[in-house]
């Protein structure tokens, strides 16, 4: 079992501003899902964890190595999939994995060549191996960045937003190749696809602002939402009394017609229950924060 804590990290950009405040998780083998709006630390808090950039305070400690102190540590044992990889440069799939291999200490030639081989496979591109990576299409790319991450077999990997940008045959594809290497590592997954975190992870976390808000696990955190969530069609000209009125988690366009779905301990007149999703834990979360 590999184990990541997080304890109270902060971390203050440069220029003063702070993108992490105070946050505290526990991390075990399996999925985890980070979900936030856009701006709320998640990629500040994945760069942390992967050693690119320092905490301002706190610690995180991975398999009981601190990693602030020792980083060398986490980056031999660590696949990293940034949500923006940059330019690709102009050579082979095969040979910019073999570059990745080398810069991640695997030695020997022959066990390169079996690693990259069997990689190339596993994301259905050795028929591509020989083509550059800069004209891959935009699921081949991501499939590409699984094979590099999963290089030197590591213990814990981070894909941040992996499948913004994939069709959706695509990103099954990708999502299930995800499932099938998260039975035995800690994969931590950002994203706002609410509904893959609720299909792919048994453990998740709400970030805002730099803090933690919510975490748990997602039939979890949906059981708490039992006989609270009630929804209404409307009309355009009842939003602003119905704003003031009930605590509003989301407002949908159903056939054209506005819903409002509302929180609340009892049935509010003229509303019909509705069975809660993590949509709603989500957004619920997000109207309560501080
Ligand atoms: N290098 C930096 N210097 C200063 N501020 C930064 C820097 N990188 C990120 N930020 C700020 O930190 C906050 C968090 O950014 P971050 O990229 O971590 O959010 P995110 O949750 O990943 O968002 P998204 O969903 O859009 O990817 C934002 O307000 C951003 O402007
Ligand atoms: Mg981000």
């Amino acid at each position: 079992m590999n184990t990541l804590s997080i304890n109270n990290l902060s971390l203050t950009y440069k220029n003063g501003f702070q993108a992490i405040k105070d946050l505290s998780l526990e991390i075990g083998n399996g999925m985890f899902g980070l979900l936030g709006p856009n701006g709320a630390g998640k990629s500040s808090l994945m760069k942390t964890i992967v050693g690119l950039q320092k905490p301002s305070s706190g610690n995180i400690i991975f398999n009981g190595v601190d990693i602030s102190k020792d980083p060398n540590f986490i980056k031999q044992n660590l696949g990293f999939l940034p949500q923006d990889f940059g330019v690709y440069p102009k050579v082979s799939a095969y040979d910019l994995l073999n570059h990745i291999a080398v810069l991640k200490g695997i030695k020997e030639h022959s066990e390169r060549k079996n690693q990259i081989l069997n990689l190339l496979e596993k994301v259905n591109l050795l028929d591509f191996r020989n083509k550059e990576v800069h004209t891959f299409s935009g699921g081949m790319k991501q499939r590409f960045g699984v094979a590099q991450a999963l290089l030197g077999n590591p213990k814990i990997i981070i894909v941040d937003e992996p499948t913004a940008g994939l069709d959706p045959e695509e990103r099954n594809r990708f999502n299930s190749l995800l499932n099938d290497i998260s039975k035995d590592v800690i994969v931590i997954l950002s994203t706002h696809l609410v509904e893959d975190v609720r299909n792919l992870c048994s453990e998740m976390a709400i970030m805002h602002k730099g803090q933690l808000l919510r975490k748990g696990k997602p039939n979890e955190l949906i059981a708490e939402l039992q006989n609270r969530i009630w929804s209404k069609p409307i009309r355009k000209d009842e939003w602003e009394s119905c704003q003031s009125n009930y605590q509003i988690i989301s407002q949908q366009l159903i056939e054209r017609e506005l819903y409002i779905t509302t929180f609340s301990e009892k049935q509010p007149e003229d509303f019909t229950p509705v069975s809660p999703l993590l949509e709603h834990v989500y957004f619920h979360t997000l109207s309560q924060k501080p």
